[in-house]
């Protein structure tokens, strides 16, 4: 009932009275005051006017399951919510949650994580208030190698998610990085589960700096946040479900033909290293090339210093800028 009230006070301009709450969930005016104290608590400003009733007046950064779930307007993509307020990592309670059998969109969501992993085995910092980490279950009916598109498609989802909440013009550096003024604002971690080639589910974990006010000096020169850049202390809540309406549209698009066919030609506007030179580094060894943009399996097309192209294909390999990061 609460998320249902939270949902209602945000869905309604002006004031909502007790007796209509009383009546919508069949209770007493004392649970109904109940449910409004706990929301104060919670870090909602809530007026309540006598003969007019309850009216929402300002929302902190709160992050719970009700805030999540009354802010995400989809059809499947986290419409399950988990909320935790410390974990070790989203991805590993995700994992937990597709052995038990939860469906397809379920979203993992923790205000700090002790163990966040990032890509190649480091460690991701995830402190609690400033961030989202989250991990998104799939059980896509898809071919595996296939499945590398959908962390494409969640950073064209994150990219959509902050531009859409906050005004601000993220870019992607391939295959999964967000950028914002060059410095990396949102990393992902894909994993997945297969049996005979048969994918079981995905993970899909993206992990967004929001508020942070400094990094450590050993990431200061790669990574930024949303407030660094904009001076502006966003609600997570906001860019979490803006990011799920964006990729639930994105993932319905790909579901068609199964490949990034109809999502590339939008994919490749935002590619920060399109037509830049770049730096490929992959187990065999480094070469450089002019990134020209995805093709419809997802793979990065480089056209090197002899004229002829490459498909860069995800995975263990790095992109870097000749001068850098980006
Ligand atoms: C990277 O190295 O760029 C990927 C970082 C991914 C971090 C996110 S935070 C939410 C999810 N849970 C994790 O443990 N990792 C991902």
């Amino acid at each position: 009932m609460k998320g249902e009230i939270l949902k209602l006070l945000k869905e309604t301009d002006g004031y909502i009275s007790g007796q209509e709450l009383c009546e919508r969930f069949g209770v007493s005016r004392t649970a109904v005051w109940k449910v409004i104290n706990q929301l104060k608590e919670d870090g909602y400003e809530i007026e309540a006017v006598r003969n007019r009733g309850y009216t929402l007046k300002s929302v902190s950064d709160v992050l719970s399951r009700e805030e999540i779930l009354s802010s995400i307007s989809t059809k499947w993509a986290g419409r399950h919510v988990e909320y935790l307020d410390k974990t070790d990592s989203t991805n590993i309670q995700a994992r937990k949650l597709a052995e038990s059998g939860a469906p397809h969109g379920t979203l993992v969501v923790a205000d700090r994580q002790e163990g966040g992993k990032g890509r190649r085995g480091r460690n991701w910092v995830s402190p609690p208030g400033v961030g989202i980490w989250m991990s998104l279950l799939l059980r896509p009916q898809i071919n595996s190698i296939s499945a590398s598109m959908l962390t494409l498609i969640m950073a064209m989802a994150v990219e959509r998610g902050i531009r859409e909440t906050t005004g601000l013009e993220c870019m992607i550096k391939w295959p999964n990085d967000v950028v914002l003024n060059q410095k990396k604002v949102c990393g992902i971690l894909t994993e997945m589960s297969t049996e005979l080639m048969e994918i079981q589910y995905v993970i899909i974990g993206p992990g967004i700096n929001v508020g942070q006010e400094a990094f450590t000096e050993e990431i200061r020169a790669t990574a930024t946040s949303l407030y660094l850049e904009s001076g502006v202390k966003f609600r997570r809540s906001d860019i979490i479900a803006a990011t799920m309406k964006a990729f639930e549209t994105y993932y319905e698009k790909f579901a068609e033909t199964e490949d990034m066919s109809g999502l590339m030609e939008e994919y490749n506007s935002r590619l920060v290293n399109r037509d830049r030179e770049v730096c490929i580094l992959s187990p065999s060894g480094e070469f450089r090339g002019v990134a020209e943009g995805i093709n419809k399996t997802g793979g990065l097309e480089v056209r090197l210093p002899d004229g002829s192209r490459t498909e860069v294909i995800s995975g263990e390999v790095s992109v870097r800028g000749v001068y850098g990061y980006v």
